[in-house]
């Protein structure tokens, strides 16, 4: 079952024609990431879908509805949980706090509380580091809370924004390991990663974005033995 669809989305910013007519598909429960270099529009793209961005042409499809007009709250609430670029957590307010704004759209007391524990499960630091202001976590610590925050949200797709950006290489193990869980979980996500290595042993399918555009789409598989592929995102020679 289609969860999520882009048909033709074209978005700028002023004048800059940063999406020229993107489509692509997340299945229920699929990972797909999307990979490309810096500028690509990989953070445009997400940004589109959760509606931070209005696209001047195009669709974007949750469940078969479109999502085109709805201010972004109701995004988040339709179940479209976004962790941003850059992490995004609030550094003067407390991780508790922190993860409680991304439980903002439930009024549920049980299913807040069943959700934090899930995130305490998937990353246990947090638990230890409830009352620590966010701006004084490590990065890798800001980095689970910000995807800790996206869980709280218990959204049907997460879209991550390059978890593992500035990470030590141990710790991006450690982020990928956590997708590898939330996708056995049957959590859907969409990955946009730097890290095409990485994010493609991940996935399932992928797409390829350069300068606005898709131009390759296969599965992650097929994806990792392309020649272009290994060439320009897997740093072969
Ligand atoms: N706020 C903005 N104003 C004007 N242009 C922007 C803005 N944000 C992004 N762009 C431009 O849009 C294009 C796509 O940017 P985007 O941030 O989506 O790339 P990206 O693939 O996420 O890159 P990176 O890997 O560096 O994060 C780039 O050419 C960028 O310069
Ligand atoms: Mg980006």
């Amino acid at each position: 079952m289609t969860l999520l669809e882009m048909t033709d989305v074209h978005t700028y910013y002023g004048h800059i024609h940063a999406l020229k007519g993107i489509s692509l598909k997340v299945e229920k429960g699929e990972i797909v990431t999307l990979i490309g270099a810096n500028g690509a529009g990989k953070t445009t793209a997400l940004r589109t879908i959760s509606g931070m961005l209005k696209p001047k042409q195009g669709d974007v499809k949750l469940n078969g509805r479109s999502l085109l007009g709805e201010p972004p709250h109701k995004i988040v609430a339709d179940g479209i949980g976004h962790v941003p670029e850059g992490r995004g957590i609030f550094p003067k307010l407390t991780v508790r706090e922190n993860l409680d704004v991304g439980a903002f759209i439930h009024t549920d007391k049980a299913l807040i509380s069943q959700r934090q524990e899930y995130v305490f499960t998937l990353f246990p630091r947090l638990r230890e580091r409830l009352n620590q202001y966010g701006g004084t976590l490590s990065g890798g610590e800001q980095q689970m809370l910000a995807m800790g925050r996206g869980l709280m949200m218990n959204p049907s797709i997460l879209l991550l924004d390059e978890p593992s950006m500035g990470l030590a290489p141990v710790l991006v193990e450690s982020i990928f390991e956590i997708v590898g869980r939330l996708h056995a979980a049957g959590t859907t996500i969409l990955l946009v990663e730097q890290n095409a290595l990485m994010a493609l042993q991940v996935a399932n399918r992928g797409y390829v974005l350069q300068s606005g555009k898709i131009v390759l789409e296969d599965s992650a598989a097929e994806l990792q033995a392309n020649e272009m592929v290994r060439k320009v995102y897997l740093g072969e020679n």
